[in-house]
């Protein structure tokens, strides 16, 4: 392995403590408010069985790719694709030509923005090739964190006015103009953001062990504690029945193409993956530490939390004779409002936004880190100075969302330029940003890594990694397996039928590529199946959806 910084690099101290981080990066607002709503949307236990479904045959075997590309190379993203990628080619060089190609004669029909775009990722690709895909997570790491950090700053600032006493709402109406003064109020909107920003700053500027690990392992505990306490209440109250059967009750009749592809976008994005967020994790891994049993625990810690964020809040939203609004309404308005009429309100709804907050963080964290990991290897910043001099730039953008979430003609000059080479400048510049990560970034780079992987570095190289501290996991006949005759010794001779190594190489070769493709030419509207879920609820309130992924 060539190593080329001075310094070893930091690693881990153990498994536990990249479950926990990874679990951290994993587990996030997409979970806990996200997660809930469109479960309840697409048809509740139906919804949970395809989204089960995408996780098992598409998370999985993505996460197990990122991790393994991650501890192989020792690298960020971008240095990872460059070691791994061949020295040339041709495949690169033609579809690089072929972007130039279309971004030139773009720009001859004067089609600006689209042009210079692709005229530029053109060359980009014809000059560095596959890195390109690692540019793409590093871009995505600065387009999520700010318009994350607007949202987690929120959570700040309902705790603080929890704790205030503030979130008083008799009805759900006084509760959204609330929240709409809230986060159009600058001094809020911006200070909260830029709170969060230092608090992910602190933490990557400690470093692996001593920063993303120890606090991993201080607040992942902290969240399963918090979200059993607010079950117990939500399950409890009278009525509250009808929640949990609105969550599970299993109605097929609303599963359709959109919300199959709803549920892979969620997955993809609820797993951290497709940005090189668990590539980055990954190279802090130990070649003794086991991808595969490390994979498993992530995506089930995650699966979990997604899950126990419905028993949360459905029970206790029906219990008081809510309906679960849309958007983020449900969150930062129907769920203030259920909190005021319980006894002891004010504890629960702070309890709840710190438990969104501690969730928020440790993605946040990990986001912040692919940055940060970026300019540390291959621009040989000091951490300190990365994380804080990365830190300030994605607080900027932030800012720029924060201030353009409820109203973009605040920053009127650069909608209009946007709109001037763009056709369009979406809703506001947090939008923008949110459409530019999860319908484009995330998914093309979910794509890549799977076309890579199982094309360009090989599912042979890459079992070769996995299999390094999996004892040998990876070549378990399956069917042995099942049966319990795993170590039986007429089980398992050099018959090798199915094993999890090659179930794994088809998934990745095939099957991944292919749904994530269909998935992105839906997102970006190249592929209408026309065909939303029928009666929708209509949304709670005229703020920004978020994330907008897969919709
Ligand atoms: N997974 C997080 C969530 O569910 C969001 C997130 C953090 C993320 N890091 C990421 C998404 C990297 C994609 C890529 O909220």
């Amino acid at each position: 392995m060539s190593e080329t910084t001075l310094k070893p690099r930091e690693h881990w101290s153990g498994s536990l403590g990249f479950i926990l981080a990874a679990a951290g990066s994993a587990i996030g607002l997409g979970n806990i408010w996200k997660f809930p709503y469109i479960t309840g949307e697409n048809g509740g236990g139906a919804f949970v069985l395809v989204y089960l479904l995408c996780i098992a045959i598409i998370g999985l075997p993505v996460m197990i790719c990122e991790i393994a590309v991650g501890r192989r190379t020792q690298r960020n993203p971008v240095g990872a694709f460059h070691e791994l990628s061949p020295p040339t080619s041709l495949v690169a060089h033609g579809i690089g030509l072929a972007v130039l190609l279309t971004g030139l004669s773009l720009l001859v029909f004067r089609t600006w923005g689209w042009g210079v775009v692709l005229t530029v990722l053109g060359l980009l690709i014809f000059r560095f090739g596959w890195t390109v895909a690692g540019f793409m997570g590093v871009l995505a790491g600065f387009t999520i964190l700010s318009f994350y950090s607007v949202v987690a700053g929120w959570t700040i600032g309902y705790i603080v006015e929890a704790l205030a006493g503030r979130l008083r709402f008799a009805e759900v109406a006084e509760a959204e103009s609330f929240f709409g003064t809230f986060m159009q109020d600058p001094r809020w909107a911006i200070g909260c953001h830029l709170v969060f920003m230092a608090m992910c700053v602190a933490i990557v500027y400690g470093g692996v062990r001593k920063g993303i690990e120890r606090w991993s392992k201080i607040l992942m505990p902290l969240l399963l504690l918090l979200i059993m306490a607010l079950i117990i209440r939500s399950v409890t109250l009278p009525g509250a029945v009808e929640g949990v059967r609105f969550f599970l009750r299993p109605d097929f009749s609303r599963i359709n193409a959109h919300s199959i592809l709803v549920a892979l976008g969620h997955a993809f994005f609820s797993l951290s993956l497709g940005m090189g967020a668990m590539i980055t994790y990954g190279s802090y891994m130990d070649r003794d530490q086991n991808i595969l049993g490390a994979a498993f625990s992530i995506v089930v810690l995650d699966t979990l939390i997604a899950l126990m964020a419905g028993f949360a809040i459905f029970p206790a939203v029906f219990a008081y004779g809510f309906r679960p609004g849309a958007g983020p309404g449900l969150v930062f308005i129907v769920l203030p409002t259920v909190f005021h009429r319980m006894p002891l309100g004010i504890f629960w709804a702070a309890l709840f936004f710190v438990l969104l907050l501690i969730a928020a963080l440790t993605s946040g964290i990990s986001l912040l880190e692919v940055v940060t990991a970026f300019f540390v290897d291959e621009r040989k910043w000091p951490r300190h100075r990365a994380a804080l001099v990365l830190g300030a730039a994605i607080a900027l953008l932030g800012v720029l969302c924060a201030v353009s979430v409820a109203d973009w003609s605040r920053l009127a000059a650069l909608q209009t330029t946007l709109t001037w080479a763009f056709g369009t400048a979406r809703d506001s510049f947090f939008d923008l940003m949110d459409h530019i990560s999860s319908n484009w970034l995330l998914p093309l780079g979910g794509l890549l890594i799977s076309v890579f992987v199982g094309w360009i570095w090989g599912t042979k190289r890459a079992v070769d990694e996995i299999r390094h501290g999996s004892q040998n996991f990876a070549d378990v006949h399956l069917v042995s397996l099942l049966a319990g005759l795993k170590d039986d010794p007429s089980h398992n001779a050099s018959v090798h039928i199915v094993t999890l190594a090659s179930l794994w190489g088809i998934f990745i070769r095939f099957i991944s590529p292919v749904a994530v493709l269909i998935a992105f030419l839906h997102t970006v509207g190249w592929l209408d199946f026309k065909s939303s879920p029928p009666e929708m609820p209509p949304p709670a309130t005229e703020a920004p959806a978020w994330p907008s992924a897969a919709e």
